[in-house]
């Protein structure tokens, strides 16, 4: 009697054991949200001029697979909210300096939220979004094509609670101003980017599970020119 009672009580343990074993095993394979990807210095120093830069920038839609390092997206996201100042001013203005742009990153590895703060990349998801965002993109073979794609999005709240309907121009501003900065830091880098505008809005959202209050603006997608 005392052995069946031993042996129910090793049974119990073990199968707790299983619930809590397995249950940790799958969190530690699925996206861990803590496990930051701290991106390399920006460098401010470049080869190209501004002017050069301005005049060599155009439309890229053909990209080769090559994929892009850490420090050439370091650059990118920086460009594109990257910290400039002490007191917190970013790369590209803002009205009223409220900073409603979230900026994410997709590409074959993942998708990325970038923080500018620590300028460091927390990945949310390690599948290939690529042809999903493609779906949304109204087909447009560049948002699946390229090795990865810029997605800026905005919190409409962060400005309009300061500016009212005004916020809506300002954020599309904003955008513009974020974009203009990725592109030209592309170009720079000898990369190819462009700006996409043509995707419905809710599968955009819906294909990379993005908040609800974060809208999506533009996709930026970017690679080595074919
Ligand atoms: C707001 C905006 C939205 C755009 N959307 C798309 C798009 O969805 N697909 C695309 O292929 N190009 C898109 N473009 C790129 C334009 O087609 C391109 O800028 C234009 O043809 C001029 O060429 P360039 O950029 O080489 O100077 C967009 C450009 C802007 C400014």
């Amino acid at each position: 009697m005392k052995n069946r009672h031993g042996r129910i009580f090793l049974g119990i343990c073990f199968s707790v054991f299983m619930v809590i074993g397995l249950g940790w095993l799958s969190t530690g394979s699925a996206m861990d949200q803590d496990k930051v990807i701290q991106l390399p210095r920006p460098v401010h120093t470049g080869k190209m001029s501004l002017e050069e830069t301005i005049l060599r920038r155009e439309s890229v839609r053909d990209f080769t697979s090559k994929p892009l390092t850490l420090q050439e997206f370091s650059q990118l996201l920086w460009a594109a909210q990257g910290i400039t100042r002490k007191w917190g001013g970013r790369a590209a203005p803002s009205a009223g300096a409220l900073y409603p742009l979230e900026v994410y990153l997709v590409t074959a590895e993942g998708f990325f939220h970038y923080l500018p703060a620590r300028h460091h990349m927390i990945p949310l998801s390690d599948r290939n979004l690529l042809k999903d965002l493609c779906h949304a993109a109204l087909g447009q073979s560049c948002t699946r094509e390229a090795p990865a794609v810029i997605v800026l999005t905005a919190v409409h709240e962060r400005t309009s609670g300061k500016y009212g309907p005004r916020a809506e121009r300002y954020i599309a501003m904003e955008a513009g101003h974020a974009a203009q900065n990725i592109l030209l830091q592309a170009t720079a880098l000898g990369l190819g980017a462009l700006p996409v505008g043509a995707f419905y809005d809710d599968r955009v959202q819906k294909a990379l599970g993005l908040p609800g209050d974060h809208q999506p603006l533009y996709l930026i997608p970017v690679g080595h020119p074919r």
